[in-house]
């Protein structure tokens, strides 16, 4: 017995020493290889403890997210946000406890003015449908001012489609195909659509990248298709266009966006035909022409005299040649991936670039004529009650339907790894996204969304969401008070009244 133990003891030492000369070994090699090599000073000068530091640079990504970051600090989305999208879409309770974890000191902050005697319950300010496009042959009331902004079929998964497309049904939004074209996922669920029309004309391209009427009447015969969005750019990378790798070209997506299978397909920086007001308004009114239905741009503000010049160029021509809507997305709106200087530095916030369109479109005379829809980082509900009393008629959210998906914010939507299955086509990762789960997330939280607005509606005093006027909003300044929105931007749309 004793010597068995024994025989076991030197066996574990033995293997010990083994161990310890192999690992002494490796660190040796490899600290050779980190002194020859010439492209990590840091390696050169510190062989094998200098590896340490990529390695905890990589991990204080997680540390920081999970243990170390305060609720309010991460970017872009910080922890409270998307908790509170998590808990909306879980359909739980929204009431909390004690009082609010929310610095209302903070510059920026929008805080909503309670109106003295609120309307009594009954009277609660619930949304009512607008109308888009009154002179399109098919105009479109549209019931939800909260829609699903566009997201390509390819950027998302299969199954994440098909969860936005079921989950926009029941939820009642609309949901926008982005510049990919129309798959039948997007179809699925039965939810209304808006056609996004890209620079490559997915979708709705004759062989040579050309947009193809006959394509376009193909399109806008499925009645889910409401709306034709032509797409000049998005906040997140304005005036790039990309690439879709050959190898990304399956017989599916060739087939879906009209393109040869297994050959690279080049999107340009903008729509080739298009240099000017003019020929924007030709080409809107073409596709009205075509489809019957209401057709508008989708865009991110640079100058502001651009949309000027574009609101006296439909003056000029009529107000029957405006487009139907301008969707506004923000220099701060999201992406698949784009190059890191136009993400970061070039595209005017929503929070500022929203008020100054308002007023120039009012100012045009063409508040009832062309529907202002806003995106960019607007998945809460104040940042949505925020964007309508800026003058917004619908806004739209990309990122906050992800999180609706269960996305983690892992910020990998470029590299086909990431682990919630929604913007990756590996079979493995797209495993854990149940769509007959998830549809249900994607309502739950539009339809939070909604009523949370109109509950701060009904607190303001008015009888509808879209009723918010500037007047109704103060934003928090460096000095700690708050000045109305209506001061720092003067509209000349109707002042507030709390009824
Ligand atoms: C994964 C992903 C894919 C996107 N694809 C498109 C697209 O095809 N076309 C487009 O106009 N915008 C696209 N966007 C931008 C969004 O539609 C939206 O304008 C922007 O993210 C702002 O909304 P958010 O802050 O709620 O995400 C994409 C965004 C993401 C995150």
């Amino acid at each position: 017995m004793m010597e068995a133990i024994s025989w076991y003891i030197e066996a574990i030492a033995i293997l010990f020493w083994v161990v310890v000369g192999f690992v002494l070994m490796a660190a040796i090699v490899i600290g050779i290889l980190d002194r020859l090599q010439k492209a990590d000073a840091i390696r050169r000068n510190y062989p094998v403890i200098g590896r340490f530091r990529g390695l905890f640079t990589s991990l204080g990504e997680f540390f920081r997210q999970y243990f170390f970051a305060m609720d309010r600090e991460e970017l872009p989305f910080n922890r409270a946000q998307r908790d509170w999208v998590k808990e909306a879409s879980d359909g739980t309770s929204n009431t909390r406890a004690f009082g609010s974890t929310r610095n209302i000191s903070v510059v920026g902050t929008s805080i909503f003015t309670p109106a003295p005697f609120p309307p009594l319950d009954d009277m609660y300010a619930a949304t009512e449908p607008l109308v888009i496009g009154p002179g399109a042959r098919q105009p479109y009331h549209a019931p939800s001012f909260f829609n699903i902004s566009g997201m390509s079929y390819g950027a998302l998964s299969r199954p994440a489609v098909r969860a936005l497309s079921r989950g926009a049904k029941l939820g009642g939004f609309w949901l926008n195909t982005g510049e990919g074209g129309l798959s039948p996922y997007h179809l699925e669920g039965g939810a209304d659509i808006v056609f996004q029309i890209g620079t490559a004309k997915y979708g709705v391209r004759d062989a040579d990248g050309r947009l193809s009427d006959e394509k376009l009447t193909e399109i806008a015969a499925h009645p889910q298709v409401r709306m034709f969005e032509l797409k000049l750019a998005q906040g997140a990378k304005p005036g790039k266009g990309g690439i879709l790798p050959g190898a990304k070209v399956t017989e599916e997506i060739a087939r879906i966006r009209g393109i040869p299978v297994g050959e690279s397909s080049i999107s340009p920086n903008r729509h080739p035909e298009v240099a000017s007001n003019a020929q924007l308004l030709d080409l809107i009114g073409h596709i009205r022409r075509v489809t019957g239905k209401p057709v508008g741009i989708k865009t991110v503000m640079g100058l502001e005299e651009s949309f000027g010049a574009l609101f006296e160029e439909i003056r000029q021509r009529g107000i029957e040649s405006a487009p139907d809507f301008i969707t506004l997305d923000g220099g701060e709106g999201g992406t698949g991936a784009s190059p890191m200087p136009l993400m970061d530095l070039v595209g005017v916030s929503i929070r500022e670039s929203l008020p100054v369109l308002a007023d120039l479109r009012d100012r045009a005379g063409l508040k009832d004529r062309i529907r202002i829809i806003a995106s960019g980082k607007l998945i809460n509900p104040g940042d949505v009650a925020w964007a309508l009393a800026a003058g917004a008629d619908f806004i739209t959210s990309a990122r906050g339907f992800m999180f609706a998906l269960g996305c983690i914010q892992a910020m990998k939507c470029n590299r086909n790894t990431c682990p919630t299955g929604i913007t990756t086509h590996d079979p493995r990762f797209q495993a854990g996204l149940v769509v007959e789960d998830k549809d249900k997330r994607v309502a739950q939280y539009g339809q939070a969304i909604i009523r949370e607005v109109e509950t701060i509606a009904h607190s303001v005093g008015v009888s509808e969401p879209r009723k918010l006027t500037r007047s109704h909003v103060r934003i928090v300044q460096s000095d700690g008070s708050s000045v109305a929105m209506s001061q720092m931007f003067p509209s000349i749309a109707p002042s507030a009244t709390h009824s």
